[in-house]
């Protein structure tokens, strides 16, 4: 597409599953693209082990599915919510498999389904065993770079929205200063795993969508739900690769260094994160013992956990594998409706940086990747046909600072410190200054206002339900969801007026 056609186009921010599917949704709409690495990578879609949830099993339905959705998301879930991505993800499903997707299949040729933790049925279609991401990720790729509405730009790291005079979005900058106007602007950056010392994300994803939509005045929910997965291999990788839950779904135990089961496997994911890290604190040494359950099966059947246990000299059929939780995924984000809409004019969000009521306080295993692909078809189906708005000019926006290595490390250490599994309102206290202090001393980038934005979430949030325990504030209180905008940056609309 020449370059002058843009100004009129969607501008989708992030390459990942959210990003790419809708991409590819919105033909005939011109698009434009901006992918911070090369298409595939420092994208968690791309690293996904477990799969895609979708009641598509025969005795399965979307009712039951959004029942375990709800059960798993401890008080927070918008039950409409949960219902609506149930129903259609068996569509979209199809839509992968049509566009190529090689989901196993069972010996008479249906759809394999596994079993996760939290769900009341085996219900999450794989690839391969362990490699569903990657999978879905290279057909999107191939899709997407063969569709001739979809402009892909590489290397292109967006810093901030543009706002025009009515305080509508209009379009981003990037980091080398170049402006790109559009139409209308949908975020797909992600989550913030990066923010952690200990994650499982792609260190990239420091809540940059996240944190350029609150700056933008979009209203921001449930900030202190921050996902740990509770198997992440505990081989000192930096970012930690991830045991698969799918291995305790084929009957691989947590175990400590003496042996002893102490949580049940298949608790939901919050527990079982606390559970080993209370073990980790009392020195007991935490691990999945897959030896038995997977044995022999290890390399045909989860290939990336077994290469990435060999490469650290750890032969998983024979030796249990040391664990320990990592950040993992972000329950909160940018508020949206059920069609995608943020809070402010001009600006959708989909997929990890939002919060749709999907996931409540405690994400369900393999619900991520749904979620996307069912937000993305959906916000696709309200622009595609729409005229081009012709963008007006923006205000003038000074780019924020990226922060250096130094001062990144830092805020990843004090992080992990303080906003971790177990939390309080002292630590949180500390974090929060430690932000301010690096804020002072090196701008306010994107990953400090993510930072403090799930911090002051977490201190405002006096009680513990589902990823977010206060150990000050052990039970739980009256459910409610909390929205908020950064340091009172106003909105242009409210969200719930606009479903
Ligand atoms: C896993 O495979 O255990 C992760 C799946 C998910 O985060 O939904």
């Amino acid at each position: 597409m020449p370059r002058k056609d843009r100004s009129a186009s969607i501008l989708i921010i992030g390459a990942g599953l959210a990003g790419l599917f809708l991409a590819l949704k919105l033909a005939p709409r011109r698009c434009v693209v901006l992918s911070q690495a090369p298409l595939g990578e420092a994208s968690s879609s791309a690293w996904a082990q477990g799969g895609l949830a979708a009641a598509l099993a025969p005795g399965d339905e979307p009712k039951l599915h959004a029942q375990d959705t709800i059960a798993a998301g401890a008080g927070l879930v918008d039950p409409a919510v949960a219902s609506l991505i149930a129903r259609e993800g068996p569509d979209r499903v199809r839509d992968l498999i049509a566009l190529g997707v090689p989901f196993d299949r069972t010996s008479d040729g249906a759809l394999a389904q596994s079993l996760e933790a939290a769900h009341s049925r085996p219900r999450v279609v794989r690839v391969s065993g362990d490699l569903a991401g990657k999978a879905i990720m290279d057909a999107l790729i191939a899709a997407t770079r063969a569709a001739e509405h979809i402009d892909i730009i590489e290397h292109k790291r967006a810093r901030a929205l543009l706002r025009d005079a009515n305080g509508r979005v209009c379009g981003a900058l990037c980091d080398d200063e170049e402006t790109y106007p559009a139409s209308e602007v949908i975020l797909a950056t992600g989550g913030v795993g990066g923010l952690y010392a200990v994650t499982t994300n792609p260190i990239e994803a420091q809540g940059q969508g996240f944190a350029m939509a609150a700056r933008a005045g979009a209203l921001i929910a449930d900030a202190e739900f921050v996902q740990f997965h509770p198997t992440a291999i505990d081989i000192g990788r930096d970012p930690a690769p991830l045991a698969t839950e799918a291995l305790r779904g084929e009957g691989a135990h947590i175990i400590n260094a003496n042996g002893d089961s102490f949580v049940s496997d298949l608790a939901p994911r919050d527990v079982v994160a606390r559970a080993i890290h209370l073990e980790r604190q009392a020195g007991r040494g935490t691990f999945l013992d897959a030896r038995k359950a997977v044995g022999a099966k290890f390399p045909a059947h989860f290939p990336t956990v077994f290469a990435a246990c060999m490469s650290a000299g750890l032969d998983p059929r024979e030796t249990p594998i040391p664990i320990a939780p990592a950040a993992h995924y972000h329950m909160g984000g940018v508020a949206t409706d059920i069609w995608g809409r943020s809070s402010v004019e001009g600006l959708w969000a989909v997929g990890e940086c939002t919060s749709t009521g999907a996931h409540g306080a405690n994400r369900l295993a393999s619900n991520s990747l749904l979620e996307a692909v069912v937000f993305a078809h959906r916000i696709a189906a309200r622009l595609r046909d729409d005229a081009a708005h012709l963008p007006l000019p923006p205000e003038p926006t000074a780019a924020p600072p990226t922060l250096a290595d130094g001062p990144r490390a830092e805020l990843r250490r004090l992080m992990e410190a303080d906003a971790n599994v177990v939390r309080d309102g002292a630590g949180l206290k500390r974090a929060l200054a430690h932000v301010h202090a690096l804020g002072e001393s090196h701008g306010q980038a994107n990953a400090l206002v993510a930072s403090e934005l799930i911090l002051s979430a977490a201190l405002a949030r006096t009680e513990s339900r589902g990823a977010h325990f206060r150990s000050d504030y052990p039970d739980v209180a009256t459910p409610q969801r909390t929205f908020v905008t950064w340091r009172g940056v106003s909105s242009t609309a409210d969200v719930a007026a606009a479903s």
